[in-house]
């Protein structure tokens, strides 16, 4: 059997995403007690290969190695020969001709998980390509939101055979999502568009004209209007690192538009998501993100049990 990878959320079914979330939950609980969990990826070698900074999707993917077992290889790129010209279809093949069980890789360039998952014979997994997908977030993200508005339907899924592949929960179906900040040049609101709409919830992008891409969703440049009916706000930072001119007057000037801040929240019940890193003050506020109703290290911690089950799903 080829092996499958995760490039893409909707490389992943809706029924395996929701048996994957019922591990994670299952790897969550061992882990908060500190009860070791069996070790699945026992003799199992993985490799990770970023050719772009990280701190939360790689450390949460070697902790989640780790956990389960398994032995990591981190490829140090800056002193790899990719950096004295190798190009990346031969550092595949060599890579791959050293038999890794899985190979979790990030790169600049839109499409180069997709492009090495056809050249060698392991799991790929996708740890971002460029503006284009993020997997692994989106589905911390919605496990975060469903977490939030009760377990109960989840947990029930567990074992079925006849779960809808369409917007199977009740609990989170129809919720409002106000997705804010530089949607076109984010992976991570690429696939949580995907999979959060899937999933039945109401998406509103929420942005400056300049940073919306074409879209049938609706749109807002009004973040003070929109914070008041939707029910979890997930704030992006802006991608300067994509952008080829400065298409805004600064920072500051979009913050005043479009920080998630205490006064725009005021009593709304609402959760607050932000991948990481928070550009602090420019995307939420020093005091939203002390609030209880930020969720940004619930993400963080929720990260590393979503990525033991995604490892355990595609390797073990
Ligand atoms: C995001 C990424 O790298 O796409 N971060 C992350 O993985 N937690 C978002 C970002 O860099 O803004």
């Amino acid at each position: 059997m080829p092996p499958r990878h995760l490039i893409r959320t909707s490389d992943f079914s809706t029924a395996e995403i929701l048996t994957l979330f019922v591990n994670a939950l299952h790897y969550k609980q061992l882990l908060a007690s500190k009860t070791p969990t069996h070790h699945p990826l026992k003799h199992k070698n993985v490799i990770t290969i970023f050719f772009e900074n990280s701190t939360r999707t790689l450390s949460s993917f070697e902790l989640a190695v780790k956990n389960l077992g398994g032995d990591i290889l981190r490829l140090d790129v800056s002193r790899s020969s990719t950096s004295k010209g190798e190009t990346i279809s031969d550092t595949a093949a060599n890579l791959n001709a050293m038999n890794p069980d899985a190979i979790i890789i990030r790169h600049k360039n839109a499409g180069a998980g997709y492009y090495l998952s056809s050249q060698v014979n392991c799991p790929i997994i996708n740890g971002g390509d460029g503006a284009h997908s993020h997997p692994t977030q989106a589905l911390l993200d919605l496990l975060t939101i469903m977490e939030h508005f009760g377990l109960e339907e989840l947990l029930a899924t567990e074992g079925r055979s006849d779960i809808a592949p369409i917007a199977p929960l009740d609990s989170i179906r129809g919720k409002k999502i106000a997705i804010v900040g530089d949607v076109i040049n984010s992976r991570v609101a690429n696939s949580n568009l995907e999979l959060l709409t899937r999933f039945g919830m109401e998406v509103i992008l929420v942005a400056p004209p300049h940073f919306l891409p074409q879209s049938e969703l609706r749109t807002s440049d009004d973040l003070r209007t929109i914070a008041k009916e939707v029910d979890v706000i997930m704030s992006l930072r802006t991608q300067t690192e994509r952008h080829n001119q400065v298409i805004y007057g600064s920072l500051k000037d979009y913050a005043l538009r479009f920080c998630v801040t205490k006064e725009i929240l005021g009593d709304s019940p609402c959760i607050i998501l932000h991948p990481g890193p928070v550009h602090r003050n420019i995307d939420i506020d020093d005091e939203v993100l002390k609030d209880p109703r930020s969720k940004v290290l619930e993400q963080v911690t929720n990260g590393v049990c979503v990525r033991m089950a995604a490892l355990d799903f595609l390797i073990a």
